[in-house]
């Protein structure tokens, strides 16, 4: 039954949109809303013959013509009066349904990000940034890095020139942040990093890193485990285990890996975390002295932890994405499963 309304509808705006002058317009009101023959009263008075559960529906919907047939031909007496042109050429269809624009959305990397700061803040730390070209103090010899060692290679490294390079982790951030602020000092830095790595399906010669680092009278390294578990357990569910390492790293001493049990099987054993049941997702320890002196902090008075890890690959088992590569690419097909 609504077709017809619909049809009637139609007819109405083709022979509207062609009535020129106000006898023309005259004759399209007697033909659809005329009391004796016209249309849209035809169409109303068949509504007794309908079954009663049909009779409301029909009955708005015609009215609706009516009201909407009689402010049309209004209008357009109060153009044709008003000596305006009859309207010509396209015309737009108000009726028509709406085209959703696409949304935007943040890109993977963003949104680990996004939310490893989110667990660090509720822990009580700050958020700082620091710049991506670095000079070798920064990067390296306030770091406790010296010299002859293998990391300062300027085959691994990204050099623009003389005591100027790309930095090859956050942890340039913490000496920053400790020469401008005297302890204590609780902050995460995230940000980009840069090597040059063979890039491969888990490589990338550009990644982010996100650094973190408590230093104030008293901290401990069950301060570090503990701030360490509660994040692991807040991003990847308090299923998963942790498992702490020793290791060397210059800057740090004792130096630890912190491993988690593995993401995909649970700590069976599988091709994922080559059947040990862990996987290495970070680099931690406490802050060597020899870094609180760099800093003018004094190593007789606070201590403090220091940790590192890279956004990437925590991403990637959090997501299920199995080539870092795909993060680099924004290709929407990809981008738009997040
Ligand atoms: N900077 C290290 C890296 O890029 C990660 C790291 C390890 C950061 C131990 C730290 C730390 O702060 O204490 O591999």
């Amino acid at each position: 039954m609504s077709e017809q309304v619909d049809t009637v509808r139609a007819e109405f705006r083709d022979r509207l949109a062609a009535a020129a002058d106000a006898a023309a317009l005259e004759a399209v009101r007697v033909e659809f809303l005329g009391r004796a023959k016209g249309r849209i009263p035809a169409l109303m008075s068949q509504l007794a013959s309908l079954p009663r559960e049909a009779r409301p529906a029909f009955g708005k919907a015609v009215n609706e013509l009516k009201g909407y047939a009689q402010a049309q031909i209004d209008a357009a007496r109060e153009r044709l009066a008003s000596g305006a042109a009859p309207e010509t050429g396209a015309r737009t269809d108000v009726t028509l349904p709406g085209r959703r624009p696409a949304l935007g959305r943040r890109h993977p990397i963003t949104r680990a990000r996004n939310e490893m700061v989110e667990i660090f803040s509720r822990l009580g730390f700050a958020v700082a940034e620091g710049p991506e070209i670095e000079d070798e103090w920064h990067n390296f010899i306030a770091l406790n890095i010296p010299p002859e060692h293998p990391a300062r290679d300027p085959l691994d490294n990204y050099y623009i020139r003389d005591n100027l390079l790309l930095r090859t982790q956050t942890s340039t951030v913490q000496i920053r942040i400790m020469e401008t602020t005297p302890p204590p000092v609780r902050v995460i830095m995230p940000g980009r990093v840069y090597r040059p790595d063979t890039v491969d399906a888990g490589h990338s010669t550009m990644f982010h890193q996100l650094e973190g680092l408590w230093v104030e009278e008293g901290v401990t390294f069950a301060h570090l485990k503990t701030v360490l578990a509660m994040f692991v357990h807040a991003f990847f569910g308090p299923e998963v285990e942790t498992r702490f390492r020793p290791s060397f790293f210059p800057f740090t001493e004792p130096s630890a890996e912190m491993d988690v049990s593995c993401l995909l099987c649970g700590g069976k054993g599988c091709p994922a975390c080559k059947r040990s049941g862990w996987m290495e997702i970070l680099g931690c320890g406490m802050v060597d002295p020899n870094v609180l002196e760099a800093v003018k902090y004094d190593p007789e008075q606070v201590t403090g932890f220091a940790f590192g890890f890279g956004i990437e690959r925590p991403a990637m088992l959090k997501y299920g994405i199995d080539d870092i590569r795909l993060f680099y690419q924004n290709d929407v097909r990809f981008l738009e499963q997040f």
